[in-house]
């Protein structure tokens, strides 16, 4: 059997969610990657320039696992970079790569610059042919059509265990499945 682990960052908390829940449905490792510098300015500045600290070490040999599920928000169209950061370092050993994002952006607006599609080619572009496949989770899912409109409520908007709705179970369950048949 294949060795899996997530290996997530999370800043409100939707991202977190869904990497626990992830790994309670495939019975893997959950890692949280920790930034050197953790203020919201400093990751949008790296997420934006690709410059950056890094993250903190991490205390697991990420070469022993068959296949990597990175789990992270998009911030501005970009995979925020604890999550580019912790590729970059270790892509020599990443065998097969998938993304799991929680962002706000819904299918809809998939292939808008700001749009969940930017987040996913730019993991792709960085593993090359070692990327399986990326899906998204929007917090924007378990919102009414007025109050998607609302950029307060978007903003604020974070995944529990009442909000996450069948859904958003069901793309979880294709999700955790295809991971398993690939
Ligand atoms: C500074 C900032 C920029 C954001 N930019 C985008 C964006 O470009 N596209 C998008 O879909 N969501 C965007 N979001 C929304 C987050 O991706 C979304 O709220 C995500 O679920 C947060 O994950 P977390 O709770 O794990 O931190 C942004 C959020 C913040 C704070």
């Amino acid at each position: 059997m294949s060795k899996i682990g997530i290996f997530y960052y999370s800043k409100s908390g939707s991202n977190s969610f869904l990497a626990k829940k992830l790994g309670e449905n495939l019975g893997c490792d959950t890692i949280e990657v920790k930034p050197r510098l953790k203020s919201l300015f400093s990751i949008m500045m790296a997420s934006l320039t690709g410059l950056s600290f890094g993250n903190k070490a991490i205390d697991i040999d990420i070469a022993s696992f068959d296949k990597v599920i990175v789990c992270g928000p998009i911030w501005a169209g970009k995979i925020v970079s604890p999550i580019t950061d912790l590729i970059k370092k270790y892509n020599k050993s990443l065998k097969k790569v998938y993304l799991a994002t929680s962002c706000a952006g819904g299918d809809d607006t998939k292939d808008d610059k700001f749009g969940y599609n930017s987040g996913i080619n730019q993991v792709k572009n960085l593993v090359s042919d070692k990327f399986i496949f990326g899906a998204a989770f929007p917090t924007t899912m378990v919102l009414s059509e007025d109050e998607k409109k609302d950029s307060n409520i978007v903003m604020k908007t974070v995944f529990n265990e009442s909000n996450f709705n069948k859904e958003l179970t069901e793309r979880l369950n294709q999700f955790v499945d295809k991971v398993k048949n690939s």
